[in-house]
C-alpha cells in the first residue's frame, strides 16, 4: 500500500499486547481501526483507550475459530467504515499443555489449531473477498499474518502446538502471496515474525480465553503458568529476560505495509549468531524471486 491515511484496518486479537499496540500505530497514521478479540472486556477498554486518543476506533467481540464469527465480524466492519484494507490476523494462543508431548489433550492441539490455524484461514476467507472487490475500484489491500519465531523458524520442543500451528501460518502466507501475486491483486501480504525478543503479553497466560468447546479433558496437575512464573523459571536457569516492545513491533508492521515487504524479521544477535543454520533456509526464501509466479 502506498498510502494508509483514511484506510480501515481490522486487527484480531485487538484487545492484546500486540494488537492493541498495532491499533495505536494504525490510528496515529490516520487510519480507522476495528479491534476483535474474544475477551469483552479488555476490548472494550482497547477501544475506549483508542477512541480517548482520538482515533476512530470500533470493537467487535469475535471469535476467530468460528467462521460465522468473522463473518460478522467483516459485516460489521464494512457496515461502520465503508470496507476493510488492512487485516491482521493477530488473535493466537499457546495452548500451555501439561507434561510431554505423549500426555498432551488432543483439545489442547485442537484449540491451538482453531485459534492459530484456522482462525487466519477464516480471516483470509472472509476478508479477502471484500479487498478484491475493493480492488476493482483501485483501493489496495495488505494481509498481516502473525507467525513465531518458535514455529516459522525453529521450534520450542516444550510448545509444540504452539511451533506447528505458527509453521503453518508462514505456509498459508507464502500460498496466499503468491496467489495474489498470480491474479494480479494490488493487495500485499506480510508474515510477521515479533521480535527480536519475546514480548510481555499476555500470551503466556492464553488460558484466560480458553475456548469452552476445546476445554480441557482432565483436571491440570500443576497451576497455569504467569508471566511472573515463567521469568522465574527463566532466571532460576541463567537466562535474564528480554522484551521486545509491542510498540516497535507495530512501527515496523506499518513500514512494511508502505514498502509491500513480505518477512517481516527484526535481526537479532542471537538468531543471528545462533540460529544461522536454521534461519539459512528462511533467508533464502526471503529472496524475492522465491515466490514469484512461475509461468505455466
Ligand atoms: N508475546 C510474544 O512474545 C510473541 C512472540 C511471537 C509471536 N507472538 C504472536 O503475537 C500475536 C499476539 O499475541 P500477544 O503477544 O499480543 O498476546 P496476547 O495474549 O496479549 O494477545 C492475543 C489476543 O488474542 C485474543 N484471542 C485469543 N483467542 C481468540 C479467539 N478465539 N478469537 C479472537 N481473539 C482471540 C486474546 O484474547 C488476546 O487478546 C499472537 O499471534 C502470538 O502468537 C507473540
Amino acid at each position: 500500500m502506498r498510502a494508509v491515511d483514511g484506510k480501515v484496518a481490522v486487527i484480531t486479537g485487538g484487545s492484546g499486547g500486540l494488537g492493541r499496540a498495532l491499533g495505536r500505530t494504525f490510528g496515529r497514521a490516520g487510519m480507522k481501526v476495528v479491534l476483535a478479540d474474544v475477551q469483552p472486556e479488555p476490548l472494550a477498554a482497547a477501544e475506549a483507550e483508542l477512541r480517548a486518543a482520538g482515533i476512530d476506533a470500533a470493537g467487535v467481540v469475535t471469535n476467530v475459530a468460528d467462521p460465522a464469527s468473522v463473518d460478522a465480524l467483516r459485516d460489521a466492519t464494512v457496515e461502520r467504515f465503508g470496507g476493510a484494507h488492512v487485516l491482521c490476523n493477530n488473535a493466537g494462543i499457546g495452548a500451555g499443555a501439561e507434561g510431554r508431548m505423549w500426555d498432551h489433550e488432543l483439545n489442547d492441539w485442537r484449540w491451538a489449531i482453531a485459534v492459530n490455524v484456522m482462525g487466519v484461514v477464516h480471516g483470509i476467507n472472509s476478508f479477502v473477498p471484500v479487498m478484491l472487490a475493493q480492488a476493482e475500484r483501485g483501493e489496495e489491500g495488505h494481509v498481516v499474518n502473525t507467525s513465531s519465531g518458535n514455529g516459522a523458524i525453529s521450534p520450542l520442543p516444550s510448545t509444540p502446538q504452539y511451533s506447528a500451528t505458527k509453521a503453518a501460518v508462514v505456509t498459508i502466507s507464502e500460498c496466499l502471496y503468491g496467489q495474489l501475486q498470480e491474479v494480479g491483486a494490488p493487495i500485499g501480504v506480510s508474515l510477521l515474525l515479533p521480535g527480536p525478543h519475546m514480548m510481555r503479553t499476555g500470551l503466556f497466560e492464553s488460558w484466560r480465553s480458553r475456548l469452552d468447546e476445546f476445554a480441557k479433558q482432565r483436571p491440570r496437575q500443576t497451576p497455569y503458568t504467569t508471566v511472573e512464573a515463567l521469568e522465574a523459571q527463566m532466571r532460576a536457569a541463567g537466562i535474564e529476560p528480554q522484551y521486545t516492545d509491542p510498540a516497535e513491533v507495530a512501527d515496523g508492521v506499518l513500514a512494511a505495509i508502505l514498502a509491500g515487504q513480505f518477512w517481516i524479521h527484526p535481526p537479532s544477535e542471537r538468531s543471528d549468531q545462533q540460529l544461522d543454520a536454521r534461519t539459512a533456509s528462511i533467508r533464502a526464501r526471503t529472496n524475492p524471486d522465491y515466490l514469484r509466479p512461475v509461468p505455466g
